[in-house]
Order: structure tokens, then sequence, then C-alpha cells
């Protein structure tokens, strides 16, 4: 054992017999005093997500991290609160339908464990990301769509809710009227924001994550994006890092954009690298960069996080056990 890794585990060894005496909420303040200014030193709980819709999200996930509760249930509950927002028109219930009137969800969940689950294209139900989970506890399977995956919440006693929205299916119509053409591009909206992707990192040391969309408003009926690919919107392993992300979903499975932020981290690149480095990596796949925004977000396992974009904009939520606030991320490019 080199001298720089006898003293890590000589700290951490402190660090983790002094948890067993104390609080949990005392537990995760103490692991990250142990870590502050250190770059894989000693590990820190910490929740971060996308967009502003992250804030409330982390508030919630946060009550399990400071229960010392498991970064898994806190990623599921914490994104709930998004998919039940009836403002949010970009994540559950409240979401955009396709080109074709159908609000469409897509949603996945991976564990410390590498376990995983994930919905494409489901209809009806008011929690795709539990339904996700249910898939990855209760099935030898990764992946539900459709009616498959509404008959299999159905079964499972996951919730119905009736969308799209009124409010939602007023905009839609208008959006029909004023585009006949049937191949007409839909765009991104900025504005509101797509997909709440949130990573935790628990006081037991474990990474989680969640991703949850109703996608690209008034898209092809049928069309999944990323955000339900393990490997694209989420990637998690607990013994590296994880990813998430956010913006056009076909620019982010083109290049496996969250498994790629969690190689380059296993590569030993900080997270903040990793994610500049797969955006540049989808500039240089992309000729036409135009309305094409992606961001992405990473924890390593040690709390370090990062995020970075295509276009100016991006922002998360991060919650530790001293901050809660927004950050802008980094971009390489203005509007
Ligand atoms: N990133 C969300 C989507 O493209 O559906």
């Amino acid at each position: 054992m080199n001298d720089l890794k006898r003293r890590t585990f000589f700290k951490l060894g402190l660090v983790g017999a002094a948890m067993s005496f104390i609080k949990p909420s005392k537990a995760a303040e103490l692991i990250e005093k142990s870590t502050e200014n250190k770059f894989r030193i000693a590990r820190k709980t910490i929740v971060i997500s996308t967009w502003n819709h992250g804030l409330a999200a982390n508030a919630e996930a946060w009550k399990e991290i400071d229960s010392n509760g498991t970064s898994l249930d806190a990623v599921e509950k914490g994104v709930m609160v998004t998919e039940a927002d009836l403002t949010n028109r970009s994540v559950g219930v409240g979401g955009r339908p396709d080109r074709d009137g159908h609000v469409t969800l897509d949603a996945c969940i991976m564990d410390h464990k590498s376990r995983c689950g994930a919905v494409g294209c489901l209809e009806g139900i008011a929690h795709p990301i539990s339904v996700a989970r249910e898939v990855m506890d209760s099935t030898k399977h990764v992946m539900l769509v459709g009616e498959g995956a509404r008959e299999f919440a159905l079964d499972y006693g996951h919730g119905k809710a009736k969308m799209p929205i009124k409010e939602v299916k007023k905009d839609w119509k208008k959006w029909k009227k004023e585009n006949k053409d049937v191949f007409k591009k839909p765009e991104i909206n900025h504005e509101n924001h797509d997909t709440i992707g949130m990573l935790a990192l628990d006081a037991h040391g474990n990474l989680s994550g969640a991703c949850t969309t109703s996608g690209w408003a008034y898209k092809l009926h049928g069309r999944v994006g990323d955000s339900p690919i393990i490997g694209a919107g989420l990637f998690v392993d607990n013994e590296i890092g994880a990813a998430c992300a956010t913006g056009l979903g076909e620019a982010v499975i083109r290049i496996a954009g969250s498994h790629t932020v969690v190689e380059l981290m296993r590569q030993g690149h900080h997270p903040q690298q990793a994610c500049e480095m797969a955006v540049e990596r989808i500039i240089r796949k992309h000729e036409d960069l135009t309305g094409l925004q992606v961001g992405f977000l990473a924890l390593d396992k040690y709390g370090n996080h990062g995020a970075y974009s295509v276009y100016e904009g991006f922002n998360f939520a991060l919650k530790t056990v001293r901050k809660e606030e927004m950050v802008d991320a980094g971009f390489d490019r203005k509007w």
C-alpha cells in the first residue's frame, strides 16, 4: 500500500468507525467534512438532478439519504415528485403528447448492483419510474414497452392517470391546426426543458440513478428517446460513477452518452471533464448542431460531480448536507 492509499484507508476507517455510533444525518455530515477539497479521497452524500424541477425532486430524495436510506429509494421517490407535477410539460402526467395526441412516457432506473429496469412508450400510468423499478425488481427483463408495459403496470397495481390533461390537450389541438405538414420537424422545447435525470450517492457509499420523461413534444407516435435506454439516458457503475443525460435523445443515443461519461471517468477523468468530452463527441458526430441541445450530469463514487451541455442554458439542482441550490452548467456555445 503506498503512502496516499494508507492515509486514505486510515481516514476512511476512522470515519466508518465513528459513523456506527452516530445519527445518520450526522454521519452524512461527517463524511462530507472529511472530503473537503479532496478529489478521490473520501465520499460524501449528494443528490443532483437536471433542471429547475430538480430542486423539489432533490428535497424529496434527500429525505431518504438523510435517514440512512438507499440511493435507489431516493432517486425513485425524488423523480416521482416531478412525474406528479401537473405544471410540468416534459415529464409525467402533465407531459405533452406525441403528434397523434398520445402522451407516451419513458423511464429507467439503475442501482449500485447494476440492476436496472425501464419502460418505453408507456401510456396512462402516473409513475413510469415505479413501473421501471417494478420491471427491475419483479421480472427477469430490463425493458418493457407499449401495451405490454401498460398491462404489466396495471397487473402490479400501478395507478392510472388520464393524459393528456385538459390544458395540454388544448395546446396540442392548436399545434395540430398550425402544423398540417406531418413531416414538419417538432422542436425540443427549451423553455419547458425535458427529462428529469437524477443521480444520488447515499451514506452507504452506493450510487443509483433515475431518468423519466414524456419525451419530445409532438414526436412521431412510437418514438422512444434516450431516457429509458440504459447507457444512453442513464448509466450507473458503482465502482466508478453515474451519469444521466437531457436534451435531444437521438443525439445522446448515437454516442451511448451516459455510458460514455462513466467510461471516461473510469479512465481517470473528473466528472466535469468526462461530461465535457462526451459533449465534444456529440459535436464531432453532428454536422448540423442547429437546435441540438444535450446536457450531461455526472457523479463519481466519491461524490464529485460535473455537468456540461452543447448550448448555454442547462442547469441542475444540487443537494448536499450543506447546499441546496441551482447551478448553471458549463457549455460549448451560445444559442
Ligand atoms: N431526452 C429526452 C428525449 O429525447 O426524449
